[in-house]
This record gives C-alpha cells, sequence and structure tokens, in this order.
C-alpha cells in the first residue's frame, strides 16, 4: 500500500455513506480489501465531572481505518490501523471514560488551543497592550502558559456533528470560544473538521474567525505507537522529519529566537532515525527536553500542503507521512508520561510509550518578532489542514 497519494480520491466517487445514530459491532479484525462500507456511527460517552454529555464517533474509512473520537476536546480515543498482515491494532493512547481525561491526561488525542505549545511567562503583547494567560506549566521551574491554558480547547465539549462527502467520512467539532477566555482576546469561532477518506488518510482542516486580533495556534496532540497501546516505549521507531533547523530552547522550554541547523546533532532526522538512538547522547536541548521535546522548522516553511515527518515501525510494518500547510512540527516524545498512568486494556503506559507530531507554528511566537506571525485579525479567516496517511511497509 502506497502512502504518497496526495489528494487522490479525495471528493471521489459518490456511494451512500451510512450516517446513523446506533451501536456499531466494531471488531479489531475490519478487512482491507477495499469492501469496506464508510460509516459514522454515533452513540454516548458519558459525562464530564460537571455533567456535560460527550459523544463518541465511530468513524470508519473505506480503506479500513477505523477511529473512536469524542466531542470532549475532540479527541481521539482509539485508532485501529493495519498492520502488514492486515491485523488492526489501536496505535494510540487514549483512556475508556471521560473521568480518565479529566484525571489523568487531558492532551491524550487531543485538539489544542487557543495556543499550542509555550507562550513565556503567560504574557504576550499585542498593538500596544499586554495580556495576562494562566500559567499552568513551570519545565525548568519556569512558568509558562502550555496549550492554551487552564481550560484550553481540550478540555470543552465542543458542538458536533457527523460528515460525509462521497466515501469520505467524518466528523465537524465547532467551539465559540468567548472573548477573554483565558485572557486571549477576541472572540474566536472555531471549525475543526476530521475526515477517513478510502486511502486511510486522516484529514484534519482547522478553520478560525476573530472579532479582535488574537494569537491562534491550532494543533492536534494525538500520541502514536505502532506496536499498539500501552505496548511499551517508542524508542524503536524510525523517525524522518524534513526540516533542516529546530528553534532551540532555553530550560523552561521557551525558544530562544535563534534557529539551530539540525546537521551533526541527534536532532537530524533528515534520514530515518530510531528515536532511541541517540537520545541519551550528551546534549544540552535533549537535557532542557529530557528527550526530544522542540519544534522543527519545516523545509517546506509552510502555505502549501507538503510532507513534514515519516514514522515506521520495523515488527508491525506500520508507516504514517504527516503532511501539513504548517511550517513546523513539534516532535515530543513522551517524556512526561509515567507507568502511573493506566490504559485502556489494563495495561499501564510507560515513559515514552507514545510519541506526538504536532504541526503547528512555533512555540511562543507571540513573543517572538523574528518569528512567522500567529496573529488572526478580525475579517481574516484561519485555515491550515494536516493530514496523518497510514500505510504499511
Ligand atoms: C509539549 C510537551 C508537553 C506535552 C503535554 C507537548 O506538546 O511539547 O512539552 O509536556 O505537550 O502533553
Amino acid at each position: 500500500m502506497s502512502v504518497l497519494r496526495g489528494m487522490a480520491g479525495w471528493a471521489a466517487c459518490a456511494a451512500a455513506v451510512a450516517v446513523c445514530g446506533c451501536r456499531t459491532e466494531k471488531g479489531v479484525a475490519v478487512k482491507m480489501s477495499g469492501a469496506v462500507e464508510p460509516s459514522v456511527v454515533v452513540k454516548p460517552f458519558g459525562k464530564t465531572k460537571d455533567g456535560q454529555l460527550v459523544h463518541l464517533y465511530t468513524l470508519t474509512g473505506a480503506g479500513g481505518v477505523v477511529m473512536d473520537v469524542i466531542d470532549y476536546g475532540g479527541k481521539v480515543v482509539r485508532l485501529y490501523t493495519p498492520d502488514r498482515t492486515g491485523k488492526m491494532t489501536d496505535i494510540t493512547l487514549g483512556f475508556n471514560e471521560v473521568a480518565g481525561y479529566e484525571t489523568h491526561d487531558k492532551y491524550f488525542g487531543s485538539l489544542i488551543g487557543r495556543y499550542g505549545n509555550r507562550i513565556a511567562n503567560g504574557r504576550f503583547t499585542l498593538d500596544g497592550k499586554t495580556y495576562t494567560l494562566p500559567t499552568n506549566n513551570d519545565p525548568g521551574g519556569v512558568p509558562c502558559s502550555l496549550h492554551g491554558g487552564d481550560k484550553g480547547f481540550d478540555a470543552y465539549v465542543w458542538h458536533s456533528e457527523p460528515l460525509s462527502e462521497g466515501r469520505n467520512v467524518g466528523v465537524k467539532f465547532t467551539l465559540t470560544s468567548p472573548d477573554g477566555d483565558q485572557g486571549y482576546p477576541g472572540k474566536l469561532d472555531v471549525t475543526v473538521s476530521y475526515w477517513l477518506t478510502p486511502d486511510n488518510v486522516w484529514r484534519i482542516e482547522y478553520e478560525a474567525v476573530t472579532d479582535k486580533a488574537t494569537p491562534v495556534n491550532l494543533t492536534q496532540h494525538l500520541y502514536f505507537n505502532f506496536k499498539g497501546e500501552a505496548e511499551g516505549t517508542i524508542l524503536d521507531h524510525e523517525l524522518t522529519l524534513f526540516a533542516d533547523h529546530i528553534t532551540p530552547v532555553d530550560k523552561g522550554l521557551i525558544p530562544t529566537g535563534k534557529l539551530l541547523p539540525v546537521k551533526g546533532t541527534p536532532f537530524d532526522f533528515t534520514t530515518p532515525w530510531e528515536i532511541g538512538r541517540r537520545i541519551n547522547a550528551d546534549d544540552e536541548q535533549l537535557r532542557f527536553g529530557g528527550g526530544y521535546d522542540h519544534n522543527w522548522v519545516l523545509n517546506s516553511k509552510g502555505g502549501k500542503l507538503a510532507p513534514a515527518a515519516a514514522l515506521y515501525e520495523r515488527t508491525t510494518g506500520r508507516f504514517l507521512e504527516v503532511w501539513t500547510t504548517e511550517p513546523c512540527i513539534q516532535f515530543y516524545c513522551g517524556n512526561f508520561l509515567t507507568d502511573q498512568v493506566p490504559g485502556k486494556r489494563g495495561k499501564n503506559l510507560c515513559h515514552r510509550g507514545g510519541l506526538a507530531l504536532e504541526t503547528q507554528h512555533a512555540p511562543d511566537s507571540p513573543n517572538q518578532p523574528g518569528f512567522p506571525s500567529t496573529i488572526l485579525r478580525p475579517g481574516q479567516t484561519y485555515k491550515t489542514v494536516t493530514e496523518y496517511r497510514f500505510g504499511v511497509r
């Protein structure tokens, strides 16, 4: 199966797609024969602790990939893809209940906003006015605002509706973040659509409009482990990043504002490297991150859909390409994950039990005049696209 398919098949063919509100008999052995009928099935997924009803959407793509998604944070709870023998395995971290996200880790598989990654000191100045954000994170003892603050977009129940177009199926999430939400200016109307295509592409379309100038940096925080959820670390996965530079950070994981060429460093993934091979190298950046937790500046520089990353796991043959219109990607290898977190199948997770490939603008851009702007102004539309293209080798 090739994954280098560009947009072929997108919006093709007009066969009927089942969109219903009944239960599904989803097994772990969906056939990859091409005969899978694409569907979207909706059912309840419990309630948040403040009593809001959460819905679970099961998207079955015509290519066989199956994804369970909830409208609480747009979180992907389960993601089944085939290995090279066709065996389907859940390759993402998540929880069986809403309480798992509320208790253990709200970012698993989640949409992230209003600002993905960190803003230094929880503060930025825009058009002469200084805004203060909650400081909900302090790596290296330095406070910052992470992933939108105390209640980021990950913690909202979004309005949701099923999508179908030809043999593509999906779910559309919408959210209105009020003026002043977590300290950010402007009412922001956000729409995020997840699509599963017949060629096993998970396509994410992000859109937002605002009524006041505000920083916006939306991303998705899914963790991958191609051997399966709670099946050990991701250190043996082979990663390629189409990027010649990172934005190096200080001990608070805030970019210094410089660009660091990756050539000759453990950050050079321009050719495939096993993640664990150089992770313990004597390198200040690796010490700050506790491993890889950095922003790579893509050679494509954003603006058009282009390759950002590729990931491969030898024993299962699972292979992924990440394409994006964004200029950067955060590769985070789960350095803060621990074995205190229960998995979905009764096994606990572990340190580096998953890795995230978050397409984005650079962290702390609102305070970094040298970085591409993340400011959205009234009258403009924020639009980005990221595709996770699944395959095997
Ligand atoms: C960041 C990490 C952070 C993690 C939280 C990632 O996007 O890069 O530094 O700890 O999110 O889940």
